[in-house]
């Protein structure tokens, strides 16, 4: 990827561009990046890059005449040039793995009031803010996207796993991280941390990192894949005739329950014999659970005694709102039993209120799918 940044201080990047990470990723070749100074465009003998703007209180914008003759030094039509600014739209982990897609980019570093607005309205593809406060320039947001997409491009960052281990690179925040001494200042690393059992190191990074979410940004479970941040498994039980859901509609629901990394289907054992010819073609549909009842279902799914059942009743009216059933499903952490049919009874069972359209009904097949892509689906 190549960016140019041009602004009136590129000296503000220089130890930036060759320092730690981004240094050596620049000094490799894995990232080209430039910083050009704006004033080599001015006019006049002061090299005057700004002048007062019109109706202001004395503030300064740069003129967009030196903006563009410093664009049109870059040399590239295809570059998406970028502008950031306090009014632009908030720079997201979405956002930099968007950008990252790109061959070129150039960013545009306002500084006093900004960039002409005749500039930008022609010239400039993308406003972005880091955030609702006002710096002084636009060098730090440069830096901040730079650093940001420098992170993404292979072979930046030494271990893969890191990147994607990262807060907000599965659409939750990262876990707490520790190192030696083991005991400082009388408080101690978390033993599970230290107990050279993986499995359980996993678990309990995933666990910190769900709940550091569900307190600090619970804002963001609306767009994660929670399934990896559960303790234990999730299943889907169907209570519906065949009447309702023919086998096709049982083939396509156990293949979106597989999809979507649910361990078990539960269903009543009259729905054996369209589950076992699944069986036998589709090798990503998982498991099968036959019982007689709702009764049963939830006692086989709660068997496991070391964490409470939470039982997720989907198309129930009224019902919580669905991202407050998945708050609870984060929340708990257990075996998970997401019904569709009939609605159990009991302790932890929550009626989630139906997913709404503007049409008619959405077919059952539809349905789950629909259910399990906002409790699993990633965006
Ligand atoms: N320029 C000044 N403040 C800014 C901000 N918060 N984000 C992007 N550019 C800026």
């Amino acid at each position: 990827m190549k960016v140019t940044v041009l602004t009136a201080f590129p000296e503000f990047l220089s130890s930036f561009l060759s320092t730690s990470i981004v240094g050596r990723a620049v000094e490799r070749g894995l990232i080209d990046v430039k910083a050009v100074d704006l004033r080599d465009f001015s006019q006049g003998n002061y090299r005057q890059i700004d002048d007062y703007s019109f109706g202001g209180k004395g503030g300064m914008t740069i003129m967009p005449e030196v903006l563009d003759r410093a664009l049109a030094s870059v040399g590239s039509d295809d570059a998406k040039v970028l502008f950031p600014t306090p009014t632009g739209s908030v720079l997201t982990q979405d956002l930099v793995e968007a950008l990252a897609l790109e061959k070129e980019l150039v960013i545009i570093c306002g500084h006093y009031e900004g960039l002409d607005e005749r500039f930008v309205r022609e010239s400039v593809d993308l406003e972005y803010s880091i955030g609702d406060y006002v710096l002084t320039g636009g060098e730090i947001p440069a830096m901040t996207l730079i650093d940001a997409l420098s992170r993404l491009v292979p072979g930046v960052v030494g271990k893969e796993l890191s990147v994607t281990d990262d807060s907000f690179y599965n659409g939750l925040l990262d876990t707490p991280h520790y190192t030696r001494p083991s005991v400082w200042h009388g408080q101690e690393v978390p033993a599970v941390l230290t107990s050279g059992d993986d499995a359980r190191i996993e678990k309990y990074r995933k666990r910190t990192a769900a709940f550091l979410t569900l307190s600090r940004r619970p804002d963001l479970l609306s767009r994660a894949n929670v399934m990896d941040y559960l303790e234990d498994e999730v299943y889907v039980g169907i209570v519906v005739s065949s009447d309702t859901v023919d086998p096709s509609g049982m083939r396509g629901i156990a293949q979106s329950a597989g999809a979507y990394g649910v361990a078990r289907v539960i269903a009543a054992p009259e729905r054996r014999e369209d589950f076992d010819a699944l069986r036998n073609t589709l090798a990503s549909v998982p498991e099968i659970k036959c019982v007689p009842s709702v009764r049963r279902m939830t006692e086989w799914a709660g068997r496991k005694k070391h964490a409470p059942l939470l039982v997720i009743a989907a198309e129930t009216r009224p019902g919580v709102p669905w991202l407050e059933a998945k708050r609870r499903l984060v929340e708990t952490g257990g075996p998970t039993l997401i019904t569709f049919g009939a609605p159990p009874t009991g302790e932890n069972v929550i009626a989630m209120r139906p997913i709404q359209t503007t049409g008619g009904e959405l077919p059952h097949t539809a349905l789950v799918a629909a259910t399990l892509d906002r409790f699993f689906g990633s965006r």
